[in-house]
């Protein structure tokens, strides 16, 4: 299957031109080398870059409002974040509200791209993630939770945390199996496609989309840069 990336550009950049630059650039790089790309601009930006998207780039949002959700669909979102750590601790977004926002994607035709992942390094990974998983997804039904896209994200591996570095692949995938068993458990989802959030970089990201259970990245810090988003769409579009 072909990976998929999604860039995460949270406030950034500062002004509209610069987005546009970003943008063309981004997407001239996905359909060059046909890589699956979402971009996630901040909301201000939407209307516009929906103009320019085209091809191999989707144009993603970082938030749903439930009562209105086919507001983005009509700006031609296809995907949207749910459950970021900036919304759930920053802002003190609770599952119950990521629940709302996955079923009023869903139900607008939006993918939902839900990111979970425990808070400091070391925390026990297995209980925060099925607390997560079990609330973010209360009473969906299994062909919903097929649509989603669920990415791993320590919250210590976040570009922006303190003394961050990326997770290991193999505590990566240690990980993604622990979702994958306990959503089989619960919803038969076998066929659901886990992304890698973290510090992803054009160094490492080989390291983990090489793994045919990493079916993409979220990509915060570096798709900022065009250059190294640029080789992360190369290297990703040689992956399969
Ligand atoms: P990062 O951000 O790639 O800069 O670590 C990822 C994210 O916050 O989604």
């Amino acid at each position: 299957m072909k990976k998929i990336i999604i860039a995460n550009w949270k406030a950034n950049p500062a002004t509209l031109k610069e987005a546009k630059d970003l943008f063309l650039r981004e997407a001239e790089a996905a359909e060059k080398f046909h890589t699956q790309t979402v971009i996630c601009p901040p909301f201000v930006y939407l209307e516009e870059l929906a103009k320019l998207a085209r091809g191999a780039v989707k144009l993603g949002a970082q938030d749903i409002f439930w009562e209105n959700p086919t507001m983005l669909k009509n700006f031609g979102v296809s995907h949207v974040l749910a459950g970021h750590s900036d919304r759930r601790y920053l802002l003190g977004e609770t599952d119950e509200i990521i629940n709302k926002k996955i079923k009023a994607a869903l139900e607008a035709g939006i993918t939902p791209v839900l990111l979970v992942g425990e808070r400091n390094r070391g925390d026990d990974r297995r209980e925060v993630l099925e607390e997560q998983l079990t609330k973010d997804l209360a009473n969906l039904l299994t062909s919903q939770v097929r649509k989603l896209l669920i990415c791993y994200e320590p919250v210590w591996a976040i570009s922006t945390a303190p003394g961050a570095e990326a997770d290991t692949p193999e505590s990566a995938l240690e990980t993604i199996s622990i979702i994958r068993n306990f959503l089989n458990s619960k919803f038969q989802t076998l066929d659901s496609s886990f992304l890698y959030g973290g510090s992803v970089t054009e160094k490492n990201v080989a390291d983990f989309l090489s793994n045919s259970e990493i079916g993409g990245a979220v990509v915060g810090g570096a798709s900022l840069r065009k250059e190294e988003f640029t080789k992360i769409l190369e290297v990703a579009s040689s992956l399969t």
